[in-house]
């Protein structure tokens, strides 16, 4: 899909549960930057050779589970850029992320959001034009990771929900009705977005 100047690329690569890697391309300056490459590596590397000349940037984990990181190394054979993460990010990585910490990418930025909860290192990646947010396990399709919920509840409220509606929800796992989905959807659908009071939150994480 191309948003703005940005192709995102969302791709089906199996692993341990329906996980999802993304291939974020800039065709002006050929910036390229993988999110969480995991699972099957031979379809990332379709991916990225079907972009033409690419320029890696990023490597960039959404947080520590084993899942989303399992084709790092694999990866670098190929696609040669630091890997950022959480300073508690438990994976070895080049660099530490802030929070609200801007990545130069393209001609827009890559916003760090940091959104504890599913883990104490999770981490969002917002495209600065609010074409799209890439979620991990914080945020599914109508659902959310499993969480600590008072944490889980602060990120959700404080944010994700006051994200622009534009932005399309890229998670970690395809356990929605569909694959992604704009948030401003998602306001409407998913009780762990919209709900706005804790008592109500922390009985939907017990559903989960
Ligand atoms: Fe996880």
């Amino acid at each position: 899909m191309k948003t703005s100047e940005i192709i995102v690329k969302q791709l089906k690569v199996g692993g341990f549960d329906d996980n999802f890697s993304y291939l974020l391309y800039h065709a002006g300056s050929g910036d390229a930057a993988l999110v969480d490459p995991c699972g099957d590596i031979q379809i990332i590397e379709t991916a990225i050779n079907t972009c033409g000349i690419v320029e890696p940037r990023y490597i960039l984990l959404t947080h520590g589970h084993g899942d989303h990181s399992s084709g790092v190394n694999a990866v670098r054979n190929f696609f040669d850029a630091p890997v950022l993460a959480h300073p508690h990010n438990p994976f070895p990585h080049e660099r530490d992320l802030h929070d609200r910490e801007k990545l130069p990418f393209g001609n827009l930025d890559i916003e760090v959001l940091f959104t504890p909860g599913h883990s104490e290192d999770s981490v969002c990646y917002h495209l600065s034009d609010d074409s799209a947010v890439f979620t991990g396990d914080t945020l599914f399709i109508d659902c959310c990771g499993y969480c600590k919920p008072g944490k889980m509840f602060k990120t959700m409220r404080e944010v994700l929900y006051p994200l622009n509606d534009s932005n399309i929800v890229y998670s970690g796992h395809n356990y929605g009705h569909v694959p992604f989905a704009a948030l401003g959807e998602q306001k409407q659908t998913n009780p762990y977005l919209y709900i706005k009071e804790l008592n109500e939150f922390i009985e939907a994480v017990k559903k989960l």
